[in-house]
């Protein structure tokens, strides 16, 4: 059997994704991509995320281009392994040198389907269904419906925690976590840095807890001490356990246990830094962080640096942001982590747009840190990730 042969006989089945992987050349770039099914402006589309080791590049192609993309990419990268999720059936495809594949066909793991012909996007936290959380913070009437103003907060949060169930899993597959830890070790520890009115910590929470059945202990983190109050009283009427609100600056926080787990969405400026500080300090295996308002670095630049490319504000403000991400991730790099800039959501819902994703790998590597604190010293700054 081909690949276009395999490809004619599911088509017609729900898809839920497609999973390329397993390069036969180790010294490939695409390590992974993965393929699900997406609607956009009403039309059914294939989103395309292929991954290098640092990095993840998205492209939405058709349904008429999907299987001409599908064979591009598992020419050019040399995959061996191709697995296909439909709500029927899974495939596991192995492909030979000469691209003739050998199909074993499994009864279906995969429930949720991303996406179904003609029907609206499948969240994690699903549209339509009353959630007591998304009621109670606003963003979902009592029937479930998400109210049209807090449209964009309902997709970060869902594709927030999308991300972090990407992560989760992979734990779980690759034995990352500790196999002998005793099961309140196996309790994940998760800091929402900059939690606010803390929607994404109760999403979190209910996600893991609820739908996951996972242990968790998730504390969110604030300045305000009212926001912190209410987000207090409505775990309490939630009865959320093992969720606290705590009131502080992420700079002062301390802590004795042991943090799976950091994350923070939108926490302004130089707050990001304190919260990779900290993850790092706590050796944190993953930390998920959506930075905002990149002050810093655009204050500490002059218009003629760069070559004098960044007179416009517009500009001097774009990079700031982006050389500011590029050295977060530099350091973290040096703290011995892997490191993924991703698209958050699309541009068109926020500009704030780059998720950094890390995952603890490898030991410091002093060396890495020296030539990063070298090139912020060529540019003029002085960033606070390295203070
Ligand atoms: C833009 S809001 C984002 C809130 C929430 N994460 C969300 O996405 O809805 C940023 C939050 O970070 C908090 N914050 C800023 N600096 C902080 C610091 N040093 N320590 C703790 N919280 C901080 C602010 O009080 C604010 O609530």
């Amino acid at each position: 059997m081909t690949i276009d042969e395999l490809y004619y006989k599911i088509i017609d089945q729900d898809i839920i994704w497609w999973i390329l992987s397993n390069p036969r050349l180790k010294t490939q770039p695409i390590k992974k991509a993965v393929i699900r099914p997406v609607l956009i402006n009403n039309q059914m589309m294939y989103q395309i995320e292929t991954f290098t080791e640092k990095q993840a590049f998205h492209e939405n192609v058709t349904s008429d281009g999907l299987l001409h993309s599908v064979q591009k990419i598992m020419v050019e990268s040399s995959f061996k392994q191709l697995d296909i999720f439909t709500k029927k059936h899974d495939y596991h495809v192995l492909v030979n040198k000469r691209g003739e594949i050998m199909v074993k066909t499994a009864p279906p793991t995969k429930q949720v389907a991303t996406m179904a012909h003609n029907q609206k996007k499948q969240y994690i936290l699903e549209a339509g269904t009353p959630i007591p959380f998304l009621i109670a913070l606003g963003v979902m009437t009592s029937s479930g419906k998400v109210v049209d103003k807090k449209y964009n907060k309902f997709k970060q949060i869902n594709r927030f925690v999308e991300m972090i169930d990407d992560i989760i899993t992979n734990f779980d597959e690759t034995g990352t976590q500790d196999d002998s830890d005793t099961s309140s070790n196996r309790t994940l520890h998760i800091i929402d840095f900059g939690s606010g009115k803390s929607y994404l910590t109760f999403a979190l929470y209910h996600y893991l807890v609820y739908i996951k059945k996972r242990q968790v202990k998730i504390t969110g983190l604030d300045l305000k001490a009212e926001v912190i109050a209410d987000c207090n009283l409505l775990k309490d009427q939630l009865g959320y356990a093992d969720l606290s609100f705590k009131v502080g600056d992420i700079n002062d926080y301390v802590t004795e246990e042991p943090i799976s787990m950091v994350i923070s969405l939108h926490a302004c400026n130089t707050a990001t830094d304190a919260a990779l500080k900290k993850a790092v300090l706590w050796d944190a295996k993953v930390i998920m962080s959506v930075p905002c308002c990149h002050a810093e670095f655009n204050q500490q630049i002059g218009k003629d640096n760069f070559y004098g490319l960044i007179e416009h504000g517009i500009i001097k403000e774009r990079v700031s942001a982006l050389m500011t991400d590029a050295f977060r991730s530099k350091w973290l790099e040096a703290m011995g982590y892997r490191v993924q800039l991703l698209e958050f959501v699309d541009m068109a819902h926020t500009p704030k747009n780059i998720m950094i994703r890390a995952i603890k790998n490898s030991q410091p590597n002093i060396q890495l840190l020296k030539e990063a604190q070298v090139l912020q010293k060529e540019l003029g700054v002085n960033l606070t990730i390295f203070n």
